[in-house]
């Protein structure tokens, strides 16, 4: 847990208590996530010597609940000849790789990019797939002596997911070229050994390049067979602006992954990046994001920590009231979190006052039948900071950062993205979690999430509404 590793200085007032940062470094994509023997493992894009993008490592953290996570020391350090991009783990439970002892339990196996750096001997600039392995339940690693198992000797082909396909009785990797705004799929039967097997590409994802895929088997609403999720962060080109995560709901035959419907945000806020799933759980795929976006990471007002993970959440497929799938995702709330159950009036009102260090949990409905407004207010007088959740006079939701912060920190960065209930309902549901600099929004029953980050940095929070400007 944060607050056990490196207790919270009274400083550090952006520090949330609930999502997983880095003690005193930089943090991007989470990498490596994983549940084995009751233990989540959060692994992440690490610099172990600094607050900026560099020197890319694999940090590490556990957590018993998906609440409080303790840091430990970086499990994959990069050197001078390579950077340990991103990827995931896997437990190969029947030592299909060799790489465990033949009487064990399985190795944990660690498939990461290697980016060759210019020092590199032979394949200065390349990115590769590789392979680390830990006996000991991932507490200490090993790289594999004969990486990269996979290359394209290309500059941009990275990011490798691993998963068992159980029909097919084959793991499958999962990878971007990422200038190329394409998938590969490659197919193996001990890890170590891929083949091609295919690509994916989709005219609806242009906008930037393609990062971080992950792909999720789902249950079809109804029953029948599994459907699957296609998940691929773009940078730019996300919803809000900078960097973001899509979602496309398709089939996978083991080898190929095919679609009819169209790219969807999986978060409409600023800050969901990279989110990939938890491997080892049965059930709802879990996700984590990157709390941050690639247009302003770097400045971000917390030196030396810097980034945090989302707020992990599950995700389903519901019907839409067209018939047609839609992702639907709940956040996972730590139960230590206080929760106010609010009745929002649409006049002006005052609901409650807080203690803004303490992390709170907002849950209502809203009225799409009148434009009002609720105020989330940090500090007071001229200092006063406010972040709000507003109905607007089409019945469009929208939550607004733009002035929760003490320095602006990103001024073209304040765009929020309306979400429009697809039906006429009257009263749409919201779960709001603010934890310090952390927002995680879930709206209309998980139809839409909205993930930011905001820096008031004060030490009171007064919740009221008014009617719309
Ligand atoms: C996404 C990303 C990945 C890469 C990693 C490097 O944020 O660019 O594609 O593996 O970060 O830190």
């Amino acid at each position: 847990m944060n607050s056990t590793s490196s207790p919270i200085a009274p400083a550090d007032v952006h520090r949330p208590r609930y999502h997983l940062t880095a003690d005193a470094t930089w943090m991007n994509d989470p990498n490596g996530l994983i549940r084995h023997d009751g233990v989540w493992h959060a692994f992440f894009q690490n610099n172990p010597e600094g607050s900026t993008w560099g020197n890319m490592s694999w940090g590490h953290a556990v957590s018993e609940d998906l609440a409080t996570w303790t840091n430990l020391p970086v499990a994959l350090p990069f050197s001078e000849t390579e950077l340990i991009f991103s990827g995931s783990v896997v437990h190969d439970a029947k030592n299909t790789s060799g790489l465990g002892a033949t009487d064990g339990k399985g190795p944990l196996v660690a498939f990461y990019t290697s980016a060759y750096t210019p020092a590199h001997p032979t394949t200065p600039g390349i990115q590769a797939q590789s392979i680390a392995f830990s006996e000991d339940g991932g507490a200490t690693w090993t790289y594999y002596a004969q990486n990269p198992v996979l290359t394209r000797d290309s500059e941009n082909f990275r990011d490798p997911k691993v998963f068992f396909h159980q029909e097919s009785s084959r793991w499958v990797m999962v990878t971007v070229e990422a200038l190329d705004h394409s998938v590969h799929f490659h197919v193996s039967q001990d890890l170590l050994a891929w083949e091609p097997a295919s690509v994916f590409t989709h005219p609806g994802l242009d906008g930037g390049i393609w990062e971080c895929p992950d792909l999720l088997r789902v249950p079809t609403p109804g029953g029948g067979e599994d459907s699957w999720v296609l998940v691929v962060s773009t940078n730019p080109g996300g919803p809000a602006g900078g960097s973001g995560t899509y979602s496309l709901i398709g089939h996978f035959d083991g080898r190929r992954f095919t679609t009819e419907a169209a790219p969807q945000p999986l978060d409409l806020g600023p800050d969901c990046y990279a989110a990939v799933s938890f491997s080892g759980v049965d059930g709802d795929p879990v996700l984590l994001g990157w709390m941050n976006n690639w247009a302003y990471a770097e400045h971000t007002p917390t030196d030396p920590w810097r980034s945090s993970m989302t707020l992990p959440r599950t995700l389903q497929l519901g019907t839409a009231a067209d018939g047609t799938l839609e992702v639907i995702q709940h956040l996972i709330v730590p139960a230590e979190i206080r929760t106010l159950d609010l009745e929002l009036p649409t006049s002006s009102a005052v609901l409650a006052e807080l203690d803004a260090e303490e992390p709170i949990r907002l849950r209502g409905t809203l009225s799409t039948r009148s434009a009002h407004r609720l105020f989330l207010r940090f500090g007071d007088g001229p200092q006063a900071r406010d972040l709000i959740l507003a109905v607007d006079p089409e019945g469009r939701i929208s939550l607004d950062r733009s002035d929760a912060h003490r320095e602006p920190f990103a001024p073209e960065h304040t765009r929020t993205l309306p979400y429009a209930p697809a039906t006429d309902r009257d009263e749409i549901s919201f779960d709001l979690v603010i934890d310090r600099s952390c927002v995680d929004l879930e709206l209309d029953g998980g139809r839409a999430m909205i993930s930011a980050q905001i820096f008031p940095g004060a030490s009171t929070l007064a919740v009221f509404t008014e009617p719309a400007a």
